[in-house]
């Protein structure tokens, strides 16, 4: 039976976490390689519900391809490609994939909704795997899977066109300007994902910060082998603002970017709920992989 990641370490603020807990490789000790991840490590004990999720439900649906450290990468050797798909989930469906499911709903519904596709849940922290895999064992669900995996390490080792989707939906904001090289939409993912991507395959993305749609724009507006193809206009501020200066925004020159309207596949969860609640406005992006020029 898998166990929740016994050895992931302990830290209070998702968002403000000190660089120090940024990730250290240790193949090379003279010189370590410092990862930086879009998420802090924690540790976090489950509440008897979600144990019982997780000891009821893990074998059926939690993957093992970790490796099993704390820096939730993948275990050596092991590649996502259409012989695994066809392996784990027992047919060739269409694959889609979603980096940080959170609590789960929108995996689950949508792996309800369309029974003729497969997906494929990542999430790193312990109570959001169990609450989706709560979720996904009360409906018997036989097209879902989910990995405890940090999603950049995975589509690393993804075989070229496995995947036909890959959303990301409410990415952990970073708003301090110097962690915003923790947002996980970062041009190398986008170049990983698009080797993963089936023809005519689309990340979507959706985000209730203004500054991370900004942020969005700047990297894949004009990264070779995306196509921005929304059809609607969205005005944004073209400068960053950093944690607390977001009100300064609307006084700095804005100018109209591409966007999606929102998307049909989504379902409410309380992330974006919570930012409805607070006035902010919902942006949703659809880049489509072409040919690399
Ligand atoms: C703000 S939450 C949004 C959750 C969900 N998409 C929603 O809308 O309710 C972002 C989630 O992404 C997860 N996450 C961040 N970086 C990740 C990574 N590299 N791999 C997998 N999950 C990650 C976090 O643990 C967190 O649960």
């Amino acid at each position: 039976m898998t166990e929740p990641n016994a050895a992931i370490e302990q830290a209070q603020n998702t968002q403000e976490a000190p660089d120090a807990l940024e990730a250290t490789q240790t193949t090379a000790p003279s010189h370590p390689i410092h990862k930086v991840l879009s998420f802090v490590r924690r540790s976090a004990r489950l509440d008897p519900r979600l144990q019982r999720a997780w000891d009821n439900y893990a074998d059926t649906y939690l993957l093992d391809i970790a490796a099993g450290n704390a820096r939730l990468d993948v275990r050596e050797g092991f590649a996502l490609s259409k012989e695994y798909i066809q392996s784990t989930w027992g047919n060739s469906n269409p694959l889609i994939v979603e980096i940080g499911t959170g609590q789960g709903e929108n995996v689950v519904a949508a792996a309800a909704a369309h029974p003729e596709t497969n997906f494929l849940a990542l999430e790193v922290y312990d109570p959001g795997v169990a609450h989706t895999l709560l979720l996904a064992g009360k409906q018997g669900l036989t097209n879902i899977r989910i990995a405890q995996v940090n999603a950049a390490e995975l589509f690393k080792v993804t075989e070229p066109s496995t995947i036909a989707e890959v959303w990301t939906f409410f990415p952990d904001p970073w708003p301090k300007k110097k962690h915003h090289k923790r947002r996980i939409v970062q041009s190398e993912l986008a170049g990983n994902i698009h080797n993963a991507l089936a023809d005519d395959g689309v990340w979507r993305i959706a985000t209730d910060i203004e500054d991370y749609a900004l942020h969005v724009h700047e990297v894949m507006d004009h990264l070779d082998g995306w196509q921005n193809i929304g059809t609607i206009t969205a005005s944004l501020p073209l400068e960053h603002v950093g944690k607390g200066n977001a009100d300064m925004a609307a006084d700095m020159p804005h100018a109209d970017f591409t966007e999606s309207e929102r998307f049909s596949g989504r379902v409410l969860t309380n992330f974006e709920k919570k930012g409805l609640e607070a006035g902010r406005v919902i942006h949703d992006f659809t880049y489509q992989a072409v040919a690399l020029r």
